[in-house]
């Protein structure tokens, strides 16, 4: 999704920004710009596609400059185009980029255009940078015009803005949308995303919600809604902790399932004890907090939420809590009714999704027993605003398609049913088997990686295909949900999951001879029932590719049994993924699809 880089410097900047920008493609984009104080005024590039196009135009006008901003959009309000990109400007004077939604476009539009101003693309960011302008008129002050503008804006914003009349200085401005200030050495940056720049600075100022900031290449500013000054602790992001380099891999992708036993490894590390998880890993008083919770609700989007969905039966068997499952899309316009000592829980790798952070604010002002953030970014604003967090400590994570961030969200799941049991005095024997479980996952994802041959061997028939069918029962339908969901967003072939005994219930009627169908069939006390329903498949010819272990006893005459690892019960989950995303990965690889950043979709979805 959009990301935005400012930097002002006692060097040149366009490097920087380039450099940035590239650093950012992997959140998801259409179109790429930059404006450059130049001398007395400000040189604007902006190119439709990818920032390699960008870069060409740089290279062909040289713009010189010691500050700028630049950004990459991803498009909500009005198609790709560079009309659309930003920068976008009001009198050639006022530049800005915009990341978010204004709500109120329609309105501000109506009254800017009354006041004479023209709009020249079909963005709601657009009308930032003429508000600005129009406050600028009467306060003569960008700082003011800045904070005066916001006060008539709805929605989300993070802002970065030039004047062509005071060079070198970078203005911003912050409300539910990410935004940071680096110090560098005689330079400063404004980001979106700390990977932009952490090739640069590892000192940050993280930005709360409707502050400002003044940068200059000496000076850091940071003012509160009233104008008044801020005093910021800074923040250091280690540089080491976001390599985000692709090794010897072709995709951040490959790369990334294939980092799972590290990252599974990194999550649980420190935090089991020999039977049991350490006290308080999920914040000071956790665990004495958690010994009142008899309800948990979980939120989240996509990926995270197949998390919390396979992690309910472990919540309710090894903690004996009722959990509920809800789209964070979802979940606050429902009105939720919130029964007492519930526990609230947002899963996300970044820690920034609009529709699960909406969530956690919601959620915030209902009487729940406290709010709990599983993510992957320690920044992140659902980590700076729950009670108690636990990261899960993955490393950063590139491809648009959650790998590792799901593996290591299950295991950090996991070890909260244990905690939360833990506190309870409940189920000893369960939290000793879950915690040996964990430590033996890591191995086990290592040894499930030796099944890619196995793989390769459908890979080309479901490569050929425009339609899919997977199943699972139990935990094992997220999984196959899961797995659908990795193979359709990378491959773009249509893959739809049921809970296996839905089947006869209706998409029954899809299988043929043509159909490729999954199923998801470790050995659980529901195994027998899911192979009585792949029968219904075998019986209309369908083609089945079964990930199951050798006891198992379904007889494969179109299709392939694909043995699994012996895995424990609580591990189990966690490893089945692995072929599933391997399976995605190889057949995107054979479709040719850009797997690192599928069309139309971002890595971070900072909007509603
Ligand atoms: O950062 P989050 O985990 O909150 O992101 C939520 C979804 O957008 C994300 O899981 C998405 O579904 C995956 N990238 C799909 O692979």
């Amino acid at each position: 999704m959009c990301g935005i880089i400012g930097a002002t410097s006692s060097r040149s900047v366009g490097k920087i920004l380039i450099k940035g920008l590239h650093l950012m493609e992997y959140r998801g984009y259409d179109s790429a710009g930059v404006a450059l104080h130049q001398k007395d005024q400000i040189v604007r590039l902006r190119a439709l596609g990818k920032v390699a196009e960008l870069e060409s135009l740089m290279i062909e006008h040289k713009p010189k400059a010691k500050s700028g901003i630049a950004h990459t959009r991803w498009a909500t309000h009005g198609q790709p185009s560079k009309q659309n990109a930003h920068p976008h400007d009001s009198h050639e004077e006022i530049f800005i980029v915009h990341n978010g939604i204004i709500e109120n476009h329609s309105e501000l539009k109506k009254q800017l255009t009354d006041a004479g101003y023209t709009m020249k693309s079909e963005t709601d960011s657009e009308l930032i940078a003429h508000l600005i302008h129009f406050h600028k008129q009467t306060t003569q002050d960008s700082l003011k015009a800045l904070m005066n503008a916001t006060q008539d804006l709805r929605g989300a914003y993070a802002i970065a803005m030039i004047d062509a009349s005071v060079k070198g200085s970078i203005f911003a401005a912050r409300h539910k949308s990410p935004l940071l200030v680096g110090q560098g050495i005689e330079e400063n940056f404004v980001a979106s995303d700390p990977l932009s720049i952490i090739n640069i600075t590892e000192q940050f100022f993280l930005l709360e919600d409707d502050e400002f900031a003044h940068i200059t290449k000496h000076d850091i500013n940071i003012f509160d809604a009233n104008g008044h000054s801020v005093d910021r602790k800074e923040t250091v992001i280690d540089a080491t902790a976001t390599a985000t380099s692709k090794g010897n891999y072709k995709h951040y992708m490959e790369k990334e399932i294939y980092e799972q036993p590290e990252a599974v490894a990194n999550t649980i590390d420190g935090r089991l004890l020999e039977m049991d998880v350490a006290d308080n890993i999920f914040g000071i008083d956790s665990s004495k907090a958690f010994a009142d919770i008899k309800r948990i609700q979980f939120v989240a989007c996509g990926t995270s939420l197949h998390a919390a969905k396979v992690a309910r039966s472990w919540f309710e068997r090894i903690c004996e809590t009722p959990c509920y499952v809800d789209f964070a899309s979802e979940y606050r316009y429902r009105n939720p009714l919130v029964e007492n000592n519930t526990l609230f829980v947002c899963i996300s790798q970044s820690g920034e999704t609009a529709d699960t952070l909406a969530a956690l604010e919601y959620a915030k002002q209902k009487e729940y027993l406290g709010t709990v953030t599983i993510c992957n970014v320690p920044t992140s604003t659902m980590a700076r605003e729950s009670d108690w967090k636990i990261f899960t400590n993955a490393g950063p994570e590139i491809g648009v398609a959650s790998t590792k961030a799901f593996t290591t969200q299950l295991a950090a799941l996991l070890m909260l049913a244990v905690a939360i049991a833990k506190s309870q005095n409940k189920n000893t024997e369960l939290r000793q088997q879950a915690v040996q479980d964990l430590r033996n996952t890591p191995a086990l994802i290592q040894e499930a990686f030796e099944l890619l041959e196995d793989i390769n061997y459908i890979t080309k028939n479901i490569s050929e295909k425009e339609n899919s069918l997977f199943l699972g029962r139990g935990m094992y339908f997220p999984i196959a949900q899961e797995g659908a969901l990795k193979l359709k967003e990378i491959s773009y072939i249509h893959a739809e999951a049921y809970p296996a005994g839905e089947l006869k219930h209706g998409p029954l009627a899809l299988v043929d001879e043509d159909i490729p169908v999954v199923a998801v069939a470790p050995e659980d006390s529901l195994v027998e029932k899911l192979l009585s329903n792949l029968e219904e498949v075998k019986a209309r010819g369908g083609t089945l590719y079964v990930f199951g272990n050798n006891r198992s006893t379904i007889e494969i005459k179109k299709g392939k049994f694909i043995n699994m690892p012996e895995c424990g019960d609580f591990n189990a989950p966690i490893i089945y993924t692995i072929p599933l995303q391997i399976l995605a990965y190889e057949v995107a690889c054979l479709r040719g699809t850009d797997l690192d950043q599928p069309r139309n979709l971002a890595k971070s979805v900072t909007v509603e």
